[in-house]
């Protein structure tokens, strides 16, 4: 299971000005029932389907065989899709698949296939991949819960005239549409061509929808353990159906930094993996608290961070800058790589210390250092301790965080369901477009 640690939040470490005593702890913990009310009415109205969605039967159905088809058809997975039908995929992806994917042969693959994650509409860079993999060995995976998203609008219409190009009335073979099950200009494309398709369940949203089809789909074609992600999702929802912010760990997060916000102005949320693999959760997580919590004036802002690199670019900020920072590490226990592929034995002089080493102890030493660093100048920080980068404890960290958000949204009295900021700009867009 994951492990949590708050202990560098409390007034005991980083000082009174700074942390969370005792009464403010039982102080929150009152305005922790309510919010456990109000996250148990959001489940209830299916708005909070994310929690509960993990234990239908029905969430992986096909999904398997259909992976396995795509991997023995297709040499490239290309997913279009952007927000929340992509930032799941390319945490998973990062985080599960072995180092360099892409450059491996097939065989060091496993037979599955190459991946590209294409959310933006940069010109340079589609046409670019476009022109680099070819039509006929790809599958083009289309992921729009509405399907009215003009750049992923955009990314089908150019890919699919490249297949029509190359592959004439046989482009329809090379994609695959994750949509809505009823509704949306996508969900018509697929009935009106005939196109393969998988629902993505009502009324779950982009930033929630990592662990249904959006994630599970894509990342099976990889060949990630879905069950086991789903498996530790369940054991994680467990944990987090406690009513009390004593035995729950994701009311403490979001309950926890709330409290920063709302008592000590710490409205800067920085989440710091130390772990190439982890890099993309920041960013998985980023999008979640942002869109989730950033309404009627209020929420904090992510930021995202990577250890032990920006030890060397923000670190100096977080240490002596504005003290309106929350830090958030994730740290790893055991990597994947044997320890002795990096351990050093020869070092001399001034480099002696690192005899004996590896670099996953280094980088732990580093996390723990910056941690303690940054506690001593009262910068209040938690921890989340992954016993490995496994299926498993992916689906413990989204399905905590999902949880964590909602509650924080509880908590600031908003809809953590909606995005009403981004309807104008996406309207404004396509007016624009209409009239050019
Ligand atoms: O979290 C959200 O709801 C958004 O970020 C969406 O995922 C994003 O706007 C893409 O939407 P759609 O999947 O409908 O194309």
């Amino acid at each position: 299971m994951l492990k949590f640690d708050f202990s560098n939040l409390m007034a005991d470490s980083v000082g009174q000005s700074d942390g969370l005593t005792a009464n403010d702890i039982s102080a929150l913990a009152e305005s922790a029932k309510g919010a456990h009310q109000k996250f148990n009415g959001w489940r209830e109205s299916r708005e909070a389907i994310f929690f509960d969605v993990v234990n239908d039967p029905d969430l992986t159905r096909g999904i398997a065989d259909k992976a396995s088809e795509i991997a023995s058809r297709f040499e490239n997975l290309v997913v279009l899709g952007i927000g929340g039908s992509a930032l799941g995929l390319r945490c998973l992806a990062q985080a599960l698949l072995p180092a360099q994917w892409n450059l491996r042969t097939s065989e060091a693959r496993g037979r599955k296939p190459r991946i590209f994650v294409c959310d933006n509409i940069d010109p340079d860079a589609f046409s670019g991949l476009l022109d680099t993999i070819g039509a006929e060995r790809t599958c083009f995976m289309v992921i729009s819960k509405s399907g009215g998203t003009t750049e992923t609008a955009a990314q089908y219409l150019v890919a699919r005239g490249r297949l029509k190009a190359a592959l004439g009335d046989r482009w329809k073979k090379n994609v695959i549409a994750v949509t809505d099950p009823a509704r949306g200009v996508l969900r018509e494309i697929v009935q009106k061509e005939g196109l393969d398709s998988f629902p993505v369940p009502p009324m779950l949203g982009g930033r929630f929808s990592v662990l249904c089809s959006v994630g599970l789909l894509p990342a099976a074609c990889l060949g990630i353990d879905i069950e086991a992600m789903l498996q530790g999702a369940r054991d994680m929802a467990k944990r987090c159906s406690a009513a009390t912010l004593d035995e729950n760990p994701a009311y403490r997060i979001g309950g926890f930094q709330h409290w920063f916000d709302a008592k000590k102005r710490k409205n800067i949320s920085v989440m710091i993996p130390y772990s190439d693999s982890l890099m993309l959760a920041s960013d998985w997580y980023a999008q979640l608290w942002a869109e989730s919590l950033g309404k009627e004036g209020k929420g904090s802002t992510p930021v995202k961070a990577l250890g032990a690199t920006d030890q060397h670019s923000q670190v100096q900020l977080y240490m002596e800058g504005p003290r309106d920072k929350v830090f958030t590490f994730l740290g790893v226990e055991r990597f994947r790589a044997d320890d002795s592929a990096t351990r050093i034995s020869d070092a001399e002089g001034a480099y002696a210390y690192l005899n004996g080493k590896d670099m996953g102890e280094i980088l732990r030493a580093e996390q723990q250092a910056t941690t303690k660093a940054l506690a001593s100048q009262g910068r209040p920080s938690m921890t989340v301790s992954f016993p490995a980068v496994d299926a498993r404890h992916m689906g413990e960290f989204f399905m905590a965080y999902e949880t964590a958000t909602a509650f924080a949204g509880a908590l600031y009295g908003v809809n953590p369901f909606d995005q009403p900021g981004v309807e104008l700009g996406k309207k404004l867009t396509r007016e624009m477009l209409a009239k050019a």
